[in-house]
């Protein structure tokens, strides 16, 4: 509902764009008539908007760009004249300006001082250049009220420029006692597990004999699977033979100490050709983590950098267990889906009564559709988190898996297939010979986390800190460049936009909200969330601990997590497109601060 109303509201939006500069031309009652009528609508989409998803989806329609546009045609309806139509045209423009160009709330009085200010000048011009007119003069040729007009987005892209060029020198938490670097895993004792990762310009093939120019760890993509037993230490070296760009590891899922993350130009300076890096970190809990570079990551994770990280329960049942990682590769004829590498139907042997998990990881950049046909099954975890009274599911539901997400699925053999699909041809077929067809399901339900499964939530407590966030679509300035981008977090780009402070062992609740048309994959590293509601839907299955939540057009998602590993984290739209133009902002610890700096989008 509230995603369609944003689509209302753009499409009306876009109407009025087309309308005001006729009816501002032409006075015509008529055209005037029109204007009102596409207010009206935007009040009734904002009204409908405040009603089912709340202020945050609604607020800067209310505050600012309805307003703009009701009483600015309501005048020019109710006392026609030629300037009350010079000014209802200018104000309808407004309002879908402040659409494009999102703005913080706490902007809200320069945004509106500044648009009534543009309207009283308006106001006042075309009173004076219609004079003028009757007079003669050469100067009421020239076009006095379009340049008046264009000076609020003018002054806006200025403000918002310098906002972002005041960015790279932005606080990173502050003048800080501890610095990132000393925020590391055990240094001295021996590790449990220890592996090198060799990252390198390789070819990969992919089942169909499509030749992939791909980057590698260890020769190969997915890298290699890294496994330990919880509660054991990892010694990881990585190592670049040749990416240009510069390699990290960042340990997704896994709230390793802040030194240990793997971001560039905030925990540690990416590795160059030739260079390595050691991480060592504690695997504390038991799931499905992956690991990819953090470096050019729309690019280079795409080409491959990227691997799983299984913690293990050591008391953990015996299943058949087997990673897959929905992706997506930039093969030579265009984007191929596929299963690690397999874009096309793949098989595996699978003896019946066997208790099988498969562990499924989203390294693409956009949300993935997963069926299981053959067998019930079950989500037995999200983002390595195990669900508690997880439920058997129809064959066919679908999951819908974030960029980032994981989901363990879990199910007995039966005596025929069972076919994991993912997007385009590709699919995995489990059976007892090893060499069935595909069993394709749909059931046309959607997998929910909300409401599945069963188990107590932890007690509620106090909050320290309350942080809400506004994705949008817009205009802004990203790595010096004005573009249009659907990467704004309350009206602002990274590196302008603020960090959230907080204190160690803050408990923290959030909210995001998403005015966006399109979809992104919030990522907190660090830290996991649980999920408390959904469009005000209080969670009621599991507990819903998450690390990557795909937010959806007109979602508003509440959550809260515990600030109880201190240093400069990033949180950011899983979406590697969303991040480079700018989504993305920091959780910063009070008292710590970077010594890393980067001209590069940390990304
Ligand atoms: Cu999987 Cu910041 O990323
Ligand atoms: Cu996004």
């Amino acid at each position: 509902m509230q995603g369609s109303l944003i689509f209302v509201d753009l499409t009306l939006a876009v109407l009025t764009l087309l309308a005001a500069p006729v009816a501002g031309l032409r006075a015509a009652r008529r055209r005037l008539g029109v204007l009102a009528g596409l207010a009206a609508g935007r009040l009734i989409a904002a009204g409908l908007l405040l009603l089912t998803g709340g202020l945050m989806l609604a607020d800067s329609r209310l505050s600012v760009q309805v307003p703009l546009a009701v009483l600015s045609a309501a005048w020019a309806v109710w006392r026609p004249s030629r300037t009350a139509a010079h000014v209802a045209a200018a104000g309808s423009m407004l309002s879908v300006w402040w659409l494009l160009a999102p703005f913080a709330p706490g902007d809200t009085p320069w945004v509106l001082a500044g648009s009534v200010l543009a309207l009283v000048a308006i106001a006042g011009l075309s009173v004076v250049v219609g004079r003028w007119r009757e007079s003669r003069s050469r100067l009421s040729r020239l076009p006095w009220l379009v340049g008046a007009f264009l000076l609020v987005p003018a002054v806006t892209l200025v403000v918002a420029g310098q906002a972002n060029a005041a960015g790279p020198g932005h606080q990173h938490g502050g003048t800080g006692q501890v610095s990132v670097d000393q925020l590391t895993g055990p240094r001295s004792q021996p590790p449990d597990v220890r592996t090198t990762l060799v990252a390198a310009r390789t070819p990969v093939r992919l089942a169909s004999g499509a030749t992939v120019d791909a980057l590698t760890f260890n020769g190969t993509s997915p890298g290699p699977e890294i496994r330990a037993e919880r509660g054991q230490l990892l010694e990881v070296t990585l190592v670049n033979t040749n990416v240009e760009e510069g390699v990290t590891a960042h340990w997704h899922g896994v709230d390793v100490p802040n030194a240990e993350d793997g971001v560039p130009g905030v925990t540690q300076d990416a590795v160059p050709p030739g260079g390595r890096h050691v991480y060592r970190f504690v695997a504390t809990r038991v799931g499905t983590f992956w690991y990819h570079t953090h470096r050019d990551g729309l690019l280079n994770v795409k080409k491959g950098l990227f691997g799983a990280l299984v913690v293990e329960d050591p008391a953990g049942a015996d299943e058949l267990e087997r990673t897959v990682f929905t992706h997506v590769w930039p093969a030579p004829d265009g984007d191929v889906a596929a299963l690690d590498r397999d874009d096309q139907p793949a098989r595996q042997q699978a003896p019946a009564g066997r208790d099988v998990r498969v562990r499924t990881v989203n390294s693409s950049e956009e949300p993935q559709s997963i069926t299981v046909g053959g067998a019930p099954f079950r989500v037995a975890a999200i983002d390595g988190n195990a669900v508690a009274g997880a439920t058997p599911l129809e064959p066919g539901t679908r999951l819908v898996l974030a960029a980032g997400g994981r989901y363990d699925l879990t199910f007995t053999m039966p005596a025929g297939p069972v076919t994991v699909a993912g997007a385009g041809n590709s699919s995995l077929t489990f059976s007892p010979d090893g060499a069935a067809a595909p069993v394709r399901a749909d059931s046309g339900e959607q997998f929910d986390p909300l409401t599945y499964g069963s188990g107590p939530a932890p007690p509620a407590q106090p909050y320290q800190r309350t942080f809400d966030l506004r994705l949008d679509d817009g205009f802004g300035f990203s790595q010096g460049r004005l573009s249009y981008v659907s990467s704004l977090i309350n009206g602002r780009l990274y590196p302008a936009v603020p960090s959230l402070e907080v204190a160690r062992g803050d408990r923290v609740r959030m909210r995001i909200a998403s005015r966006s048309t399109i979809e992104h994959p919030f990522h907190l590293h660090g830290h996991r969330i649980r999920v408390l509601s959904r469009n005000g839907e209080p969670a009621t299955g599991s507990p819903w601990w998450t690390d990557t939540l795909n937010i959806s057009t007109g979602d508003v998602y509440e959550f809260e997590f515990v600030a109880d590993n201190p240093g400069i984290w990033m949180d950011h739209c899983h979406n590697f497109r969303h991040g480079a133009n700018g989504m993305i902002m920091h959780l910063a610890y009070q008292g710590v601060r970077t010594p890393y700096a980067s001209a590069h989008s940390p990304e």
